[in-house]
Order: structure tokens, then sequence, then C-alpha cells
């Protein structure tokens, strides 16, 4: 089920008729994880290849199949459904139907969608080699590209037929980070002048939950009010901030791009896929160290006096992302309720932070609280902030944050991206 249906951008995910369908049900499942509302739509051709239910089950929403389905076009009209998504996705992207949204062919409801939408269209091309590398073929992809539409792939290699080529649908990972990526710049909210603008921010906050079995779960205090204080602060200071987070009952602060996760596993996908194109990564969510081994299908019975569970260690954010961006500025937190300097300073070694952010915690202070004391630790300085209220602590670190980000010599992401691997 969709953890935010109304947070994320709608994505209209379009199937057609090929075998690489099913690969669809992990980019559907990708969006829904990214905080995306997703309606699937799938031609006559693609339910021959994956079932409808699949798509229902991963969307929290029945699929949208025929023109002439009166109850689905009483709930929600085809012009009016054209008109709902922030993108159309079209993935498989079958010869066929590609060839028909060239002409303008309206004979079931994805074409007339494509035709009635002024939406950003992606589609991601799947088919035989031969197919692909038609003319026919050729000749429409251009037109498709000249009028706009974003084409993510096709990949190369062997293909379902048995041939080896180009015409492998696009990975959905790589599908669903263009889309996404291509969501974030489009959607970008306006430019604020400041010592962060152009700097593209991460932050995560507040806890997360690992389920134990259907209704119970692991989790911590975490309110998530100084990571979205941070989030606040450093929009204010000119940045573009995803802010990733757990659940928590706090309202997005403003102009505020938020992804919402629940697991630890859940918010390293999360932060990973933001932090591809970042300049800085503030840690403030207070992660489970360790996850349940394995989650029971069904509510545990209190049928013995005592209960036992396996725990595994959980990934560090930090640390993953710090080994795949060894550009990227990041800023940890270390809650401690002991030992505080020696423990921040060990922390800010091991996990090769640019700055970490240190504050007791126990005994009633920090968490689930609107004030709050630090102390930043780099590794030539250090600088006490508050005690104050979290707002306050958040103006005065995203402030520090901006001086040792600009004293330190790297080029803005936006400045980098061409030399980077680029989705194709
Ligand atoms: N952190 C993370 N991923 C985890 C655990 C922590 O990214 N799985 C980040 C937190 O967001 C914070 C920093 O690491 O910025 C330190 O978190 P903290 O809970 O203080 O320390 P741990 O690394 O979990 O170590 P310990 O529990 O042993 O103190």
């Amino acid at each position: 089920m969709p953890t935010n249906p109304n947070a994320g951008p709608r994505i209209l995910l379009a199937l057609t008729g090929g075998i690489a369908a099913y690969k669809s049900a992990e980019l559907a499942r990708r969006f829904v994880k990214a905080g995306c509302d997703v309606q699937v739509v799938m031609t006559a051709s693609a339910q021959r290849f994956i079932g409808a239910q699949t798509f229902q089950a991963l969307t929290g929403k029945p699929v949208r199949a025929s023109l002439w389905d009166e109850a689905a076009e009483a709930a929600m009209g085809h012009i009016e459904l054209a008109r709902w998504p922030d993108a159309i996705v079209i993935a498989p992207a079958t010869a066929n139907t590609l060839a028909k949204i060239t002409h303008g062919l309206a004979d079931d409801l994805l074409t007339t969608l494509v035709l009635a939408t002024d939406k950003l269209i992606f589609v991601a091309p799947a088919m035989n080699r031969l197919m692909w590398a038609n003319a026919a073929t050729q000749a429409n992809m251009a037109t498709l590209r000249a009028r706009g539409v974003r084409v993510i792939g096709p990949g190369s290699g062997e293909q379902a037929c048995g041939e080896v080529g180009e015409g492998r649908v696009a990975e959905p990972e790589d599908v669903a980070k263009a889309v996404l990526g291509a969501l974030a710049r489009s959607t970008a909210s306006p430019a604020i002048d400041g010592p962060l603008s152009g700097r593209r921010a991460v932050v995560t906050a507040g806890p997360t939950r690992e389920p134990i079995d259907p209704v119970r779960f692991i989790t911590n205090r975490s309110s998530g009010k100084q990571g979205y204080a941070v989030a606040a602060a450093l929009r204010a200071l000119g940045a573009q901030v995803t802010l990733v987070s757990g659940p928590v009952n706090l309202p997005t602060p403003a102009g505020v791009t938020r992804v919402d996760c629940e697991t630890a596993l859940d918010m390293l996908d999360a932060t990973q896929a933001a932090c591809a194109t970042a300049d800085l990564l503030v840690g403030t969510a207070a992660v489970a160290d360790y996850r349940c081994v394995e989650i029971a299908s069904q509510k545990i019975k209190k049928q013995r006096d005592t209960l036992e569970l396996q725990l595994v260690k959980n990934a560090d954010i930090l640390t993953e992302v710090r080994a795949a961006q060894p550009q990227l500025f990041i800023v940890g937190f270390a809650a401690e309720t002991e030992r505080l300097a020696e423990h921040a300073r060990g922390k800010l070694v091991r996990k090769k932070l640019d700055l970490i952010a240190a504050n007791w915690v126990g005994d009633g202070r920090a968490f689930d609280r609107d004030d709050n004391q630090l102390t930043v630790y780099w590794a030539e300085g250090e600088q006490a902030i508050g005690p104050a209220d979290k707002a306050d602590i958040a103006r005065q670190l995203a402030a520090l944050i901006a001086e040792r980000l600009l004293a330190a010599p790297r080029a803005p992401a936006a400045a980098r991206r061409p030399a980077r691997k680029r989705t194709p």
C-alpha cells in the first residue's frame, strides 16, 4: 500500500504487451516505496503476460484497462484520468504502442490517455533487436523524442527470444531513477537567494519502524522535530531540500520535498536515491540499529511465558552513502548517554563524516521535546550550539553547515553532474 498517497508525485504506470511486463511489478513497488501515488493502466495484451491483481495489491488501486468500464469511468473519466498524473510512464512500451502514440491513434484506454494529456511522458521500449533497429521504429522514436517524450533505454543483451542485441527493457531501478529525478527537477520549488542556492540537500529525520508481526514493531522516541527544523533551515538558506522521513506526526516544511519511509532498509533506499544528485546529506534520523530476522506473517499469540526475537544489524545509512559518494558533504548526529565528545569524534572518523552534531539523550533530554543543545565537531574544531528551541538550534546548525560546506573545495553537484554516469 502507498505509504503516503498524497505527498509524492502521481504516476500513471502503463503496461503494454511484452514478456518484460513482469518487471513492472518491481517498478510499481519502487514508485510506491518512493512515496508516489500510482495508478496502473494495462492494455489487453499486457494482461496476457501478468495479472492485474498483482498491481492492485502493490498500488492499493484497481487497475484501469478499458475505455468501456462503466464503473471505473463513472469514478474517474478517462479525460480526468489523463490530467491526474504528474507523469505517464509506459513500461514496457512495445513497438506497436510506440507506433500508435507517434501517429496519434486512440483505439484503447492507454493511447487515448496519451493523446489527451499534457503531462510528462516516459517510455521504456522493450522489443526484439530487429524490431528496435527497424527504420519505422527509429523514425517513430525520433518523432517522439522531438515532441518531448523521454525515452529510457532500451538496454542491450540477451533477449527473451534468445537473440542478443539492443531492445531489452531498462531495469526497474533505472526507470524509477530517471522518472523520479526528472520529476524532482520539474517540480523543484522556486529559488531562494542564500548561501546554499543551487545546492541540493537531503535530510533524514524521525524514527524507523522495524516490524515484528503485522501489528507490532520496534521503534524509538524520536519525534522528527529536530530533522524537520534542519530541513526548513537549509531551505531558508537557499538549498533544494529532500526530507527522507520516518513515521512522524509533523507537517512538511514549506518548499521541501518529502519522501516517506518506514523501515531502516526503506530509508536506506530512499536516501541513496535522493543523494545521487545531492551536495549535502544531514542524518538526523534515529535509525533502528537492528531489525527482526523474521517477520511473523500472523499476529504472534501470547502462548508462552517468554518470547525471543532474533535481531540482525541494519546497514548504517551514512556509511553506505559515504562509500558510494566520496564527494558528498555529510553531517551526522550522535545521540549519547555518556562520553559525548569521545563517542561523537569516534563516529566522525568511523563514518567518514564532515561534521557531527552531538547531543545528550536519556533522562528526558532531546527526544520528543521542543528544545535541544548540541556540540558540533569536525576534524579541526568544535562549536557549541544552544540550549535553545529546536528551530533556533537548526538555524545555527544550518549556518555552520553552509560555512563549512562552502569552505570545502567541492563543486556543486549540478556542475559535477555531466561527468557522472547518467541513465540513458
Ligand atoms: N545512522 C544511520 N544509519 C544507521 C544508524 C545511524 O545513518 N543504521 C546515523 C544517524 O542518523 C546519525 C548517526 O548515524 O546521524 C549516529 O547515530 P547514533 O544512533 O548516534 O549512532 P550509531 O551509529 O547507531 O551507533 P551507537 O548506537 O553504537 O551509538
